[in-house]
């Protein structure tokens, strides 16, 4: 267990020896310095630690600022706050000076493994947050695209996430058609926090806080919901969208992003974000004409077509239109084929995600064989080429 140094800003008047016995050497915390606000705190604030717990009574002004001025001062300081059962607001206060997490103590004084766990996860958070930058290992954002509604995209989205995240992996999924977005349904999630409520929230964003603004998926995929009400969408700005994506992109391996038809300036922000595109068509002449249309966007926008796959939807042969045709109208042959079914449209009434609803239909693995092309496109990035190996050649060269 690795130690981690603690600093603590102790609420006036709250019992000093029952808060350092809150934290236990053996719990691996180390403690640096302990203060309340005041004149102490200007020298024990200047010490060097992961982590700064800030233990207050609820509704405290005082402690919120003590929060705002050590994520200003030290932005790679993780802040924990302990503090008693208080009204929602005073929590969201908490989380918009900076918190990355709180923990409820009725009483103060017994060690707390909560307490461990928290300031663990907060200081392995704000640690790999401090990268300016997208990091290498920074998360895939598969923007997934369409020329038309109607055609698969929500489908898709759905049906990739949970198998991604059914395959192990951490997973996002963002509503992006803030209109008419129904990614929700289609995976049988009650909207409760939607992008509205966290664009609207006020305050600085950062990973902790979108957490709390996304609804879990069974699969346990995490999805950051469309306003419920069409006029709600102007909240979600291009501005908002990029800092989302960052912060997204440090905490998830795969986010996945729906979109509505056609290149808003919302879509073409997520396009810009994205390192991946995946573009759905359908097998029908008109679709076909308008995916290669959307594809030369693309191109134009100078996105690299090596990280762009295709799905075609209702493909069945049943049209009259071959796999040949296909490639020669788009320019590209399909990666993945989506059959037309039955229990596709009936696993979208339910909720259900065909992947997990009919684990064995030709949907479900068309589904799965996406996920898996998007797995492998992932993994050179992260793993070092294997090298070429030389050939036996004998030394006399023969
Ligand atoms: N392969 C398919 N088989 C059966 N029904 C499908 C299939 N693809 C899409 N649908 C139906 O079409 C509807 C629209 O799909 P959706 O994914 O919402 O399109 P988009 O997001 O592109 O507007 C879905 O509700 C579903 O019922
Ligand atoms: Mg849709």
């Amino acid at each position: 267990m690795r130690t981690i140094d603690t600093l603590v800003a102790i609420e006036p008047g709250l019992d000093r020896q029952a808060v350092e016995a809150t934290l236990p050497p053996e719990h691996g915390l180390r403690l640096v310095g302990v203060a309340e606000p005041g004149d102490d705190w200007e020298i024990a604030r200047k010490q060097a630690a992961d982590v700064l717990v800030v233990v207050s009574r609820p509704e405290s002004p005082v402690m919120l600022a003590v929060i705002e001025e050590s994520v200003r001062e030290r932005p790679d300081r993780a802040v924990v706050v302990v503090t008693g059962a208080s009204p929602n607001g005073f929590m969201r206060r908490i989380f918009e000076a900076g918190a990355e997490d709180v923990v409820v103590a009725d009483e103060i004084g017994e060690p707390s493994l909560d307490l461990r766990f928290a300031v663990e996860k907060a200081v392995a958070r704000r640690q790999g947050s401090s990268a300016r930058e997208i990091k290498h290992d920074a998360g895939e954002l598969i923007c997934v695209l369409g020329p038309k509604g109607g055609i698969g995209k929500t489908l898709t989205t759905a049906n990739l996430a949970v198998a991604l995240a059914d395959a192990g992996h951490r997973v996002a999924a963002v509503d992006l058609d803030l209109q008419f977005g129904d990614l929700g349904l289609t995976l049988g999630l009650v909207p409760e926090q939607t992008s509205y409520d966290l664009a609207t929230s006020g305050g600085s964003l950062d990973a902790a806080k979108v957490a709390t603004y996304m609804t879990e998926h069974v699969s346990g995929a995490h999805v950051l919901l469309a306003p419920t009400r069409p006029e709600r969408a102007s909240h979600v700005t291009v501005e908002f969208l990029r800092e989302v994506y960052a912060l997204l992109r440090r905490s998830y391996e795969y986010v996945i992003v729906d979109t509505p038809p056609g290149f808003s300036p919302e879509v073409i922000e997520t396009v810009d974000a994205s390192s991946r595109v995946c573009m759905i068509g359908m097998l029908d002449a008109l679709s076909l004409k308008n995916m290669r249309l959307a594809l030369e966007t693309l191109a134009r926008m100078g996105y690299d077509s090596d990280r762009i796959r295709v799905v075609l939807n209702r493909a069945d042969t049943k049209v009259g239109i071959s796999l040949e045709d296909t490639a020669a109208i788009v320019g590209r042959a399909p990666d993945v084929l989506v059959p037309s079914h039955r229990d596709i449209t009936r696993s979208v009434n339910a909720g259900e995600p065909i992947v997990l609803a009919s684990q064995r239909s030709e949907a479900a693995r068309a589904f799965r064989s996406l996920a898996d092309v998007f797995v492998a496109m992932r993994r050179p990035d992260n793993e070092p080429a294997p090298r070429k190996r030389r050939g036996l050649r004998r030394r006399d060269g023969s």
